[in-house]
């Protein structure tokens, strides 16, 4: 009743004049005002989100300013592409974000989109394993089946437990999905009394591993750069912090290497093996878990990595070491690039100069002590595009991470090198 009253006042007198003011339900208001007033050629509004599940209401006013373009503003506008995340319904009088035909409505969510836990665990209970396709540190990888499609079924051990958490967890991190970041499907754990199987379920990549590409095959030149292209891509969507509602924290990898990263079948790639990754917390620029200092894989690190130094109280100082090891990963690459039907033998980065097994002090000596880095054969001089690869990884090595370039950068020079005609890709 109250309300009405209030609202019959400021409806009469905001009329007035030749511009009008609305008077609109707002939760979202100060000192928790049930109503707010737009400016004059404002607007009601009401915005649904959905979030983890949940779809929640906001109610208030926009402002002249923020109905931009006039006539059609952007804010009143649906997002395609998010309707299932997020909608929201514009409406031009008094109290008009009350009426329930003025109510904005999700689309239902896609497909492939998080699954409920329920669901994911149907899933893994469906899956039919075939036969082994690797063995890393933390468990197995399985082929499988899953209603006539192909499944990737990584199976950690009980005592792995921590590993197999904290990588379902990173990929079931909002808005990670990307075409170049390895497919999340399910996380499941089966126990049968005596022992506890955890399974992790991504999407399967036929071509496997970068590292096992390379080593068999070769690329030429447009593959070079949409190999390198896609995982720079993976790369910068990982560590970019997206504030928002349909934001991401930054997340650094920490193992970045060709046997992390898989080949899709139209030859682009993505990034896997998610399980040391750290995430951004933008309030205190911190990581979010306590970094024991020294993860990943020894041959990759970079060296402030090896040598201990890297400030872990500052998150680029992480995304730097990622970007590190792109660089050799681009290396790898390279090296298997042909030019005129040529290019060189595949190898591991720095294997010339160290063991086979490299401990942290093979790896200090070579790249901290007398900072050597790869070495590039001079065939790579030759060709525009590979000059261009060359350029990048240098500028990935540099000693201190601080001088690096970013993964985005690196991102956008190689989507620039794509749109050259000198070139031919
Ligand atoms: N989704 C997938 N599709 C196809 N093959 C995969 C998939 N995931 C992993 N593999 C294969 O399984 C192998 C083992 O992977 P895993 O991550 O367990 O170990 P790794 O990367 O070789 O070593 P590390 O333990 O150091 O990460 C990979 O090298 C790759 O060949
Ligand atoms: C409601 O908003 C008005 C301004 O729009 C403000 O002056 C008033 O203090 C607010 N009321 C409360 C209870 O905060
Ligand atoms: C549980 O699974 C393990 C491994 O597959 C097997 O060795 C064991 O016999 C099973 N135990 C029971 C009670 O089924
Ligand atoms: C490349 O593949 C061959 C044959 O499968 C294998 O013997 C070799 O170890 C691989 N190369 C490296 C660097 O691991
Ligand atoms: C590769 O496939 C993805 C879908 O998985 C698609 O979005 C992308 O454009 C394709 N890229 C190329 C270069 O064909
Ligand atoms: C920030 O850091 C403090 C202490 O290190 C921690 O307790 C807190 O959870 C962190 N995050 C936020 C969002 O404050
Ligand atoms: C890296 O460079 C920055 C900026 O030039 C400097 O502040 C920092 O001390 C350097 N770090 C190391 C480890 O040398
Ligand atoms: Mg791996």
């Amino acid at each position: 009743m109250a309300e009405k009253l209030l609202l019959f006042v400021f409806g009469f007198c905001l009329t007035l004049g030749s511009v009008r003011a609305l008077v609109c339900k707002c939760n979202v208001c100060q000192g928790g005002n049930l109503t707010c007033i737009t400016d004059p050629e404002g607007a009601c509004y009401t915005n649904v989100q959905r979030r983890d599940g949940r779809e929640i209401y906001e109610y208030g006013c926009f402002g002249e300013e923020q109905l931009q373009p006039k006539g059609n503003p952007f804010r009143c506008h649906i997002n395609q592409k998010r309707a299932h995340l997020e909608a929201i319904m514009c409406c031009y009088e008094n109290m008009c974000n009350r009426d329930l035909a003025n109510e904005p409505h999700l689309a239902p969510p896609p497909p492939d989109e998080g699954l409920p836990l329920l669901v994911q665990r149907t899933i893994a209970r469906q899956i039919q394993l075939q036969e082994i396709i690797g063995k890393g540190r933390f468990g197995e990888v399985w082929k499988g089946r899953w209603r006539c499609e192909n499944v990737a079924v990584k199976i950690f051990s009980s005592r792995e437990e921590r590993s197999w958490f904290r990588e379902a967890e990173i990929y079931q991190t909002v808005m990670l999905r990307h075409e170049n970041i390895l497919g999340f499907i399910a996380a499941d754990n089966k126990d049968n009394g005596t022992w506890t199987q955890l399974w992790l379920v991504t999407d399967y990549h036929e071509k496997g591993s970068l590292f096992d590409y390379l080593n068999h095959s070769k690329v030429d030149i447009p593959g070079m750069v949409k190999f390198a292209f896609s995982i720079a891509s993976g790369l910068s969507h990982l560590h970019m912090d997206i504030m928002g509602t349909q934001g991401k924290p930054a997340i650094a990898h920490r193992d970045l290497k060709s046997k992390n990263i898989l080949v899709k079948s139209n030859g682009t790639c993505c990034i896997a093996d998610l399980g040391l990754a750290v995430k951004h917390d933008p309030i205190n620029d911190t990581v979010d878990i306590a970094p024991n200092n020294r993860v990943g894989t020894k041959r990759y690190m970079a060296p402030e990595v090896l040598d201990e130094i890297i400030n872990i109280n500052h998150f680029d100082s992480f995304k730097q070491a990622d970007v590190y090891s792109l660089g050799l990963v681009l290396w790898e690459i390279g090296r298997r690039t042909t030019v005129g039907g040529l290019c060189e033998e595949y190898k591991l980065p720095y294997i010339d100069m160290v063991p086979s097994d490299p401990s942290v002090e093979d790896m200090k000596k070579v790249v901290c002590c007398e900072r050597r880095r790869p070495e590039i054969p001079n065939r790579w001089h030759s060709h525009e595009a590979l000059r261009v690869l060359v350029r990048l990884m240098k500028e990935t090595w540099f000693h201190n991470g601080t001088a690096r370039l970013t993964a985005l950068r690196i991102k956008k020079t190689l989507a620039s090198l794509m749109t050259r005609e000198d070139i031919k890709i």
